[in-house]
């Protein structure tokens, strides 16, 4: 079918984001095959994909090895109901190997099929933690604002996006949001990063201590906050907040749907900022988005707690799907295999951020921050507007539709431009990528320069 009348469809059918923007309207742009970092649409025209689908794809696009584990699976057991207690010896060697993986103390692992589903999951096996613990007052979680923990009404209400509270019938109950890591956002002038990493972490305190330390259950935090803009934090920051965790007995959840399997050039974010979580959740590249999975991971003191008390009632029926699970193994083994999450560390990572930090000289970046293979260009337009644009947001959306023309899938968190290519790119792709994103910020630049001073920059393109 043609280009135009599958984004014809899409536009009727509202496949991908039930929203009101550019895709409700127009469409979306059809894509038909992918390989390595690159992704073809209909009319065959590769893009770079920058983003890794969405902070999934870490093998890259075309491996046969995770097609071939999901034909041998579906063709030998193609579904298994947990909720029937039975299981399988795929979802058992899939649990075993998360195991060895994930930081000392870990000791369950249960499954889910999207990250907000895993968060979900999560919010409830704390709560009833602290319910078979004897205390079940210490009901709330508190979050960062700006924060992204999924679109369930629990995710979204856990999550500290104003925008998704206001849309839902009534945001749940017990959650508390305090500033974000984000330096180049909250640090005082002169405040020096790691003072503010630590000013922020005692924002999570003073919270604890005002909400006092008897109803507060846990605090969930990604190890980088992605959706928030890439906010790289402070190395005060998390060994902060775990140190006030413990202090008031308070569970740390690490919500790592985007910065476990290698993207930090570790296996888990928070190895990286050296703190050791109770409950980790994980999804996308967990099979590198070959399969919808997610997990939650917990502690022995939490799992033994669970163990102990009387049944409950959790799980979905695709929880731990045999497919999924044989093709997350088949992941685990390339990424092992091919010493991805290594190169990440030592290689490609360096290699990314030294070229990202090429283009802070760029009238338009702010700041580059990176770690890892996750990077972020923090526009402003100051030189051009004697600050930032009147309508925050709208040089990120124009600059996501430039990358789009320039053939490189780039997302825009309001004004920062996110990069998180799969950890299988190249050096030469490295320097493509960012030749592209200064082609985007070079004409993004002529476009502010050249317009009228009474016209608003952008138009309603999708945030
Ligand atoms: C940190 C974080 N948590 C949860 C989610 C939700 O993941 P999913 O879309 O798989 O439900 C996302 C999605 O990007 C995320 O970035």
């Amino acid at each position: 079918m043609a280009s135009a009348a599958l984004q014809r469809l899409d536009a009727l059918h509202l496949h991908v984001v039930p929203g009101g923007n550019a895709s409700r309207r127009d469409g979306g742009r059809p894509i038909v095959s992918g390989d390595g970092v690159w992704i073809r649409d209909a009319e065959g025209r590769a893009l770079l994909d920058a983003l890794s689908g969405l902070w999934c794809v870490n093998v890259g696009y075309g491996r046969d090895e995770l097609v071939d584990a999901a034909v041998r699976q579906m063709r030998a057991l193609p579904c298994c109901e947990g909720a029937l207690e039975m299981t399988t010896p795929t979802a058992e060697r899939l649990a075993a190997h998360l195991l060895g993986l994930a930081p000392p103390g870990f000791a369950e692992v249960s499954f889910a099929a999207s990250s907000s589903e895993a968060n979900d999951a999560a919010i409830g096996i704390i709560r009833r933690y602290w319910a078979l613990r004897g205390q079940p007052q210490k009901q709330i979680v508190i979050a960062r604002r700006g924060a992204y923990h999924g679109s369930t009404i629990a995710g979204a209400s856990m999550g500290g996006i104003a925008a998704m509270h206001d849309q839902l019938p009534t945001p749940l109950h017990g959650f508390h949001h305090v500033m974000p890591p984000y330096t180049f956002a909250f640090a005082e002038p002169g405040e020096d990063a790691a003072a503010f990493g630590l000013r922020a972490a005692r924002e999570i305190e003073a919270a604890i201590l005002e909400i006092g330390p008897e109803r507060v259950a846990a605090v969930v935090g990604e190890p980088v906050m992605g959706a928030g803009g890439v906010c790289v934090p402070p190395a005060t920051y998390w060994p902060e907040v775990e140190r006030i965790c413990r202090h008031f007995d308070v569970l740390l959840h690490a919500d790592e749907a985007i910065t476990a399997f290698g993207r930090l050039g570790h296996w888990f974010g928070c190895d990286a900022f050296g703190f050791v979580p109770d409950v980790i959740t994980v999804g996308k590249a967990l099979t590198s988005g070959y399969q919808p999975m997610a997990a939650i991971l917990l502690n022995q003191r939490i799992a033994e707690t669970l163990q102990d008390g009387a049944a409950f009632f959790d799980g979905y029926a695709d929880a731990a799907h045999p497919v999924a699970c044989a093709v997350a193994r088949a992941n685990l083994d390339i990424l092992e295999r091919e010493g991805l999450v290594e190169r990440v560390r030592d290689d490609i990572g360096p290699y990314f951020a030294s070229a990202l930090a090429g283009l802070a000289d760029h009238p338009l970046v702010g700041e580059v921050r990176c770690l890892g293979l996750m990077g972020a260009l923090e526009l402003v337009a100051d030189q051009i507007d004697g600050g930032r644009l009147e309508d925050a947001g709208a040089l990120g959306a124009r600059c996501r539709e430039l990358g789009l023309a320039e053939q490189i899938v780039l997302r825009a968190d309001g004004d920062t431009m996110v990069v998180a290519p799969p950890l299988v790119i190249g050096r030469a792709e490295v320097d493509e990528l960012v030749v592209r994103c200064r082609r985007v910020l070079d004409e993004a630049l002529g476009e502010l320069q050249a317009r009228p001073a009474s016209l608003p920059f952008g138009g309603d393109s999708a945030r």
